[in-house]
């Protein structure tokens, strides 16, 4: 890798970081608040679909760009298997860390790391996933190697992140939500506009359903499909690391 392209990744995770740092404190607020509880919905169904992997004795999942936890919390709530979170934003981890507490058995423990050079060995969890961290790292394609290279073969994946709203009508009218609306009541209540204009600019540069499915297999998942979630506002990928 160039010396340019190496500085550009690590002010893109900077810039990232920093970000999600200054909004650590109202993130949850927000995500509740903005998408009306529809995220907690969201993330209960990533549970449901990974239940099989999750049910194995003695599984262990990992939960990459972890944030403030919802999705962690909500693989061990639903199936008591060992559920590790990793994020590489120390504030989003702390709050990770005070609302598992000792609620939940086993306890989460919830690691510092790069979702782009996970700090775990090959082929170790049952399952992985990753809720809207995708979309934030320098490379995606990067981002699924390090998914597939922890995953046990037989493994399972599942991807949460915003997507592409399929019907035509509905579409134009959330593009309005969230490219108007939502930028300036997160600006309003984070206090960092630039953070919720980012996000519908992230989400617009992401791979579209199909897109994200077929960069997938190319890194080597099989079995893998999708399911479009409220109209596409959202969608979840779920694939195989296959057993060799
Ligand atoms: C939109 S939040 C999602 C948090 C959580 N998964 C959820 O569902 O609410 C995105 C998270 O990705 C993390 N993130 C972004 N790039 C990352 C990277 N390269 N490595 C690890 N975490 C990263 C951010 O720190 C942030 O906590």
């Amino acid at each position: 890798m160039t010396d340019k392209r190496n500085a550009t990744e690590s002010e893109h995770a900077r810039r990232v970081r920093d970000m999600f740092a200054g909004i650590a404190s109202r993130y949850d607020l927000l995500n509740h608040l903005l998408s009306g509880n529809t995220d907690k919905r969201w993330r209960r169904l990533v549970a449901k679909k990974l239940q099989a992997a999750l049910s194995i004795k003695g599984a262990r999942a990992l939960d990459v760009a972890c944030g403030t936890g919802d999705l962690s919390l909500a693989l061990a709530k639903a199936s008591g298997a060992q559920i590790i979170g990793t994020d590489f934003c120390r504030p989003m981890l702390e709050i990770a860390a005070r609302k598992a507490g000792t609620n939940v058995s086993p306890e989460i423990p919830f690691v510092e790391g790069d979702a782009l050079k996970l700090p775990f060995t090959d082929e170790s969890f049952d399952a992985v996933t990753i809720a809207f961290g995708l979309r934030n790292l320098s490379s995606v394609e990067t981002g699924l190697k390090e998914l597939f290279r922890v995953l046990k073969q037989g493994g399972r994946a599942a991807i949460l992140e915003f997507s592409r709203p399929v019907v035509p009508g509905f579409r134009s009218l959330f593009q309005l939500y969230f490219t108007r609306v939502l930028p300036k009541i997160g600006g309003v209540i984070s206090g960092s506009p630039g953070a919720y204009e980012y996000l519908p600019d992230s989400v617009s540069r992401f791979p579209d359903q199909k897109r994200l499915a077929a960069m997938m297999a190319d890194v080597g998942f099989i079995e893998v499909e999708y399911k479009n979630l409220t109209g596409g506002i959202a969608a979840l990928h779920l694939g195989m690391r296959p057993r060799s």
